[in-house]
């Protein structure tokens, strides 16, 4: 099979492709909230929430910041781990529950502010596992060919959603957003197994009406709850779901990879509650060590909690060569996935520079604002001088 001159990959047949992760980043609000803030105006305090959840503080965005803005900064910190320019990139997917619109989508806006003008976009919807999604999604088209380089991020403003009187969710998410940078190698390795899995029985455990809503008049709001645009969620049955589906998924994608259990280095879990993990971590029989967690900084993040996790792992060197890695997301539909990664970064094709590539993506960051600009600028005169000549 040929490969396009991009991928660096000639003749390449289908087996000796593998998507491996090449660069990350992450981003979070400027405004930290404690529990104690929190308490200032719902009633709830920081031991409880500490005690139920791990959770010391989250991240809210303010008003100049939303899920677009986190998931471009997350994403211009993958481009430089990857050192790639924008333009290298074929596909953009970004896994959240929290879009600016329902369209256009939060990746085509990242698209156009990236200037990645050869790639498609477009949002994913699968919750708090959308991540595992959208990284599978990606792996399995690189791996088939019919692309060769992925930016997957997963990207949220949980605040944006939540009904800040309902003390049993309000305290649970922040905001925040993480990137990878998926390429097509011949090293073998990288993402070795997904399972993907759904439970739509289980919607209304954990919801986010809209506007397609056959509920949109809120004819049920009073009876159970559900307001538009704003998360419902019954705590402990999603707890009792989340406990099981983390380890019998995690299993499923060993065996997928043709590894056991115990040859995983590193979990990387949703973080979604220190004590579901905790439970999870027990069920696999793996010490609870192997289990990354950083909720008590972020929160629930929902898409963005596993990547911003897996940088957080990166930057406190928890990942070597050669290492297992299991992601497993789950939540809302209800939804979970669980990958394996074996890590290693193939060496940089010969192409690639990392100051003359720097240089190069900066001024196609300044590039794609005077690109969108123009082009708005253009159609709106096109469109003017239409009006004239008829
Ligand atoms: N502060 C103080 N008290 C509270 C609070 C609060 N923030 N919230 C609830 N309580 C009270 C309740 O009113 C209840 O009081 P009562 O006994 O007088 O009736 C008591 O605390 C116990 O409430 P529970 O709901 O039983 O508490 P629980 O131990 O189950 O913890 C929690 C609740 C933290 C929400 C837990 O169920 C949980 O973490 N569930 C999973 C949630 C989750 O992870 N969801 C996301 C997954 S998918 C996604 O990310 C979108």
């Amino acid at each position: 099979m040929e490969t396009s001159d991009k991928s660096g990959i000639a003749n390449a047949d289908l087996t000796a492709r593998h998507a491996h992760v090449i660069g990350w980043g992450k981003a979070v609000p400027e405004t930290a909230m404690s529990n104690d803030d929190l308490s200032a105006f719902v009633d709830t305090s920081d031991d409880w929430i500490y005690a139920r959840t791990g959770i010391k503080q989250r991240f809210i965005a303010n008003e100049g910041e939303s899920t677009a803005t986190l998931a471009y900064l997350a994403a211009q910190q993958a481009l430089e781990v990857a050192d790639i320019l924008p333009t290298d990139l074929d596909l953009i997917v970004v896994a959240t529950s929290t879009a600016e619109n329902i369209f256009p989508s939060t990746a085509s806006l990242v698209q156009d502010w990236l200037n990645a003008h050869e790639a498609g976009a477009f949002d994913l919807s699968a919750a708090c596992s959308g991540f595992v999604y959208a990284m599978n999604m990606a792996a399995d088209s690189i791996r088939a060919g019919s692309i060769d380089s992925a930016l997957v991020i997963g990207a949220e403003t949980m605040s944006r959603i939540l009904d800040w009187q309902d003390r049993s969710t309000c305290i649970l998410f922040g905001d925040g957003a993480g990137a990878v940078v998926l390429q097509a190698n011949e090293t073998p390795g990288g993402v070795l197994s997904g399972v993907l899995r759904s439970d739509g029985a289980g919607g209304d455990l954990l919801a986010i009406p809209s506007v397609g809503s056959i509920d949109a008049n809120q004819s049920r709001a009073g009876a159970n709850g559900y307001k538009l645009y704003k998360m419902y969620m019954a705590g402990g049955e999603v707890f009792k779901f989340a406990t099981r589906v983390v380890s019998e998924s995690v299993e499923q994608a060993c065996k997928l990879a043709g590894i056991k259990v115990e040859d995983i280095n590193l979990v990387i879990p949703h973080q979604a509650n220190l004590r579901i993990l905790q439970a999870a971590a027990r069920k696999l029989g793996i010490d609870s060590d192997k289990f990354m967690s950083n909720v008590e900084r972020y929160g629930n993040t929902s898409a963005a909690s596993i990547p911003i996790a897996l940088c957080e792992a990166i930057e406190e060197r928890r990942i070597q060569n050669k290492d297992h890695i299991a992601l497993v997301g789950f939540g809302g539909g209800l939804t979970w996935a669980s990958m394996v990664i074996r890590w290693g970064i193939p060496k940089p094709s010969e192409q690639q520079g990392s100051l003359l590539n720097r240089q190069r993506r900066h001024v196609q960051y300044r590039i794609a604002k005077w690109r969108s600009r123009s082009r708005r600028w253009r159609r709106r005169v096109n469109s003017r001088v239409r009006d004239l000549q008829s």
